[in-house]
């Protein structure tokens, strides 16, 4: 049985924490793509639960709170699941020993494996990818963080991969090909020394440093065929569960290019991803996460778009109308980004996008979280259609400039006051305020797929779950 959590919008949907609720029954827990470029968190209440493997050196959530921020260990390992990084990932090797250095600190002990096949991410990756931003007047706005480099690498057929970091010989001889490149780049396309960047284009400095990172991998027996090793789980009655990081319109087939990244957060992508089959992920359940509303870090049309975010917002893009209302719901959603740091921009719940997510994907469920976070709000808006010169379309155009065009047909709700969080997720769905249910249900019933959990709070305990996918 497999579970494929996938981000039904612009990322930061709360893939982390529903991951997490639902990792409770899973035994592995498997990330198809992406890379250093998540941020996925995880909140529990140690007076609640257990914490998984242990609740050791809880801190900085609030006083009860224990939060974690992932980038690349899958979510699941909080609760001491085996995570692995499928062949779809790219993976910056400083940031994975990073991240599980910094859970051991904290008391966990994550097993987490590595797909050989999945591709390397290099200082020279992450270089370019600030150079490249640099050097265009229409940003991107990516997390620098060389994810688009590293793919690049890997369709022109010249990355390195996980398996190549094992074989000494293998890997100088990649290094000695691809760094003189990549130095050229640098010099003669965009003018750029490569010496200024610390080693980062230098053959001998990255042969000792990743040489030793596919050393530790060995050592520590991460190293996996991916499809081969999650197969012999799912003979032996293992329930697996696929994280999607990112979201459907950043899909850089679905979203809206080339504001996009560079891989398929959608369902398809958790097939060549992990290196089981579109039928086994078919098989098994698809779930899409809804945020309330929508967040979006980074450039790019955003058609519904409350108040402005200098740097982010296109010009003429946003209302400044709505700028107090944008600023309330950030503040009240924790609305930054977990990587960078960065204000996300705020806009209403888009029906189209998440049309097109479920079309895209072919949801067989839905986790819709933030409910919480409107509270208060006395009229809130849908941007249920789109006016696209003259006409009414209900799904995403497959065009940005076309996107951009799109005028929003709102439908308005009546808001739900402020509650208390914690007893109506014990409660369950009857006890969500009654507004808030006739908005939940009118997506549901929009999409078509079944609610199977309502996030009313970061913490693990704060969802009401309909509906447990495995
Ligand atoms: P991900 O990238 O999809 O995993 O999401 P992020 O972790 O980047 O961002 C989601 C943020 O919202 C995190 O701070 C979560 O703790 C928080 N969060 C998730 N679900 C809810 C919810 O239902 N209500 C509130 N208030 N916060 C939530
Ligand atoms: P999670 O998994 C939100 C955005 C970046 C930028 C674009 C391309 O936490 O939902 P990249 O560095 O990937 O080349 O940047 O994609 N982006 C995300 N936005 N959530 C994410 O991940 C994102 N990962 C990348 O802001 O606009
Ligand atoms: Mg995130």
């Amino acid at each position: 049985m497999t579970v494929t959590i996938v981000g039904a919008q612009l990322g930061d949907e709360g893939k982390g924490g529903m991951v997490d609720r639902w990792s409770e029954t899973a035994d592995v827990v498997c990330r198809y793509q992406g890379g250093d470029n998540a941020g996925h968190t995880v909140v529990y209440d140690d007076r609640a639960t257990d914490g998984g493997a242990t609740t050791a050196d809880a801190t900085d959530a609030g006083d009860e709170n224990t939060e974690y921020k992932l980038s690349l260990v899958p979510s699941g390992a909080i609760r001491g699941k085996t995570g692995v990084l499928g062949n779809g990932c790219v993976i910056n090797p400083a940031t994975l020993f990073d991240e599980i250095e910094g859970l051991r600190e904290r008391g966990l002990d994550p097993d987490v494996r590595v797909a050989e096949r999945a591709h390397v991410i290099f200082p020279y990756h992450r270089a370019l990818d600030g150079i490249e931003e640099d050097s265009k007047d229409d940003h991107i706005g990516t997390t620098g963080n060389g994810i688009g480099p590293t793919y690049e690498d890997k369709a022109a057929r010249r990355g390195v991969r996980i398996g190549d970091l094992l074989d000494a010989d293998v890997l100088r001889d990649r290094l000695e090909g691809l760094v003189p490149q990549k130095r050229a780049i640098c010099e003669s396309v965009y003018g750029v020394d490569p010496d200024a960047f610390d080693g980062a284009f230098d053959v001998d400095e990255l042969f000792a440093e990743y040489r030793s990172y596919g050393e530790r991998l060995a050592t520590n027996d991460m190293p996996v065929n991916c499809g081969a090793f999650l197969d012999a789980h799912r003979e032996r009655g293992d329930r697996l569960l696929f994280e999607g990081a990112q979201g459907t319109a950043i899909d850089l087939d679905h979203g809206n290019y080339p504001y996009v990244t560079s891989s398929n957060p959608t369902a398809g992508g958790a097939a060549t991803g992990t290196g089981l089959g579109p039928t086994v992920v078919g098989s098994g359940e698809i779930v899409g996460i809804v945020k309330a509303y929508l967040s979006r870090v980074g450039a790019g049309p955003l058609p519904t778009e409350m108040g402005f975010v200098e740097g982010q917002t296109p010009a003429g893009g946003g209302n400044r109308d709505m700028t107090d209302l944008a600023a309330h719901i950030r503040e009240a959603g924790g609305e930054y980004g977990t990587v960078t740091g960065r204000p996300r921009r705020i806009a209403w719940l888009d029906m189209p996008m998440l049309r097109h997510a479920a079309r895209a994907s072919g949801f067989t469920g839905l986790a819709i979280n933030h409910v919480d976070t409107l509270a208060g709000i006395e009229e809130i808006r849908v941007g249920h259609a789109y006016d696209l010169a003259g006409e009414t379309v209900t799904t995403m155009p497959a065009t940005t400039e076309r996107w951009s065009e799109c005028e929003p047909q709102y439908r308005t709700f009546d808001g739900w006051s402020d509650a208390d969080w914690d007893a109506v997720a014990r409660e369950g769905y009857d006890a969500l305020p009654a507004n808030a249910r006739t908005y939940v249900e009118y997506v549901g019933d929009e999409l078509d797929v079944p609610i199977f959990a309502i996030g009313v709070g970061p913490d693990r305990e704060q969802t009401i779950v309909l509906d447990d996918p495995f």
